[in-house]
């Protein structure tokens, strides 16, 4: 990450502002404002797949602290696909964009901290394979954007709406960890 910007200002730049969103997706904690729990969605493409990434995503966001509250793999519906990148139907690459995220299993999950909207797209690297920084996923295993192994929510409304798209609410676990919790961070 670069050290040209203060990491407050280099979060605004990569993340847009975190709505305070009460719902069953984004919980505030006790700890105030600062440590709003929000959900991800992230999703192992099917390169990641194939390629028997799935442990190594899992161990990288447990060993950060997130705690993982819905997974499941599946072969997504081009219906959910059409939806899921309904803005970039017009791009020129879209064709082959859900052609490739349907041509094998995702291994979908949803993850819960704070900030991990922010922090799970900071791991992930720069969409652009080629501009992804090394120790970042895409930076460790990915070498183009067509096979960039991974997907992850890019903000707070984005990852509402995804996991919706995605998940049913009853595949998605609140289970608790409280003592965990506060060797992570304060109460
Ligand atoms: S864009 O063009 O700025 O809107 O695209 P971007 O936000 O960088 O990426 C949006 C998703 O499109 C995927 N993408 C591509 N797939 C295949 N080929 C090419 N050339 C390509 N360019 C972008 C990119 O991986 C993003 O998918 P997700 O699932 O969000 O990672």
């Amino acid at each position: 990450m670069s050290c040209l910007f203060g990491r407050a200002a280099l979060r605004g730049l990569l993340c847009p502002p975190r709505a305070l969103v009460p719902n069953l997706l984004v919980r505030p904690s006790s700890g105030g404002p600062s440590w709003n729990q929000e959900r991800t969605l992230v999703a192992v493409k099917p390169d990641g797949v194939h390629r028997r990434l799935v442990g190594d995503v899992i161990q990288r966001f447990e060993r950060r602290g997130f705690k993982l509250v819905g997974m499941k793999m599946l072969q997504v519906p081009k219906s959910v696909l059409a939806e899921h990148y309904h803005d970039l139907q017009k791009k020129p690459f879209y064709p082959a964009l859900i052609s490739y995220m349907s041509s094998g299993p995702v291994v979908a999950m949803v993850w819960e901290g704070p900030n991990v909207v922010c922090t799970s797209r900071a791991m992930i690297g720069h969409t652009d394979s080629a501009e992804a920084a090394p120790g970042t996923i895409r930076g460790d295993f990915s070498v183009h954007i067509s096979r960039n192994v991974i997907h992850a929510s890019d903000s707070v409304d984005g990852a509402q709406r995804e996991i919706q798209l995605w998940f049913q609410s009853n595949e998605l676990v609140d289970w608790a960890d409280e003592g965990h919790r506060s060797s992570l961070y304060p109460a």
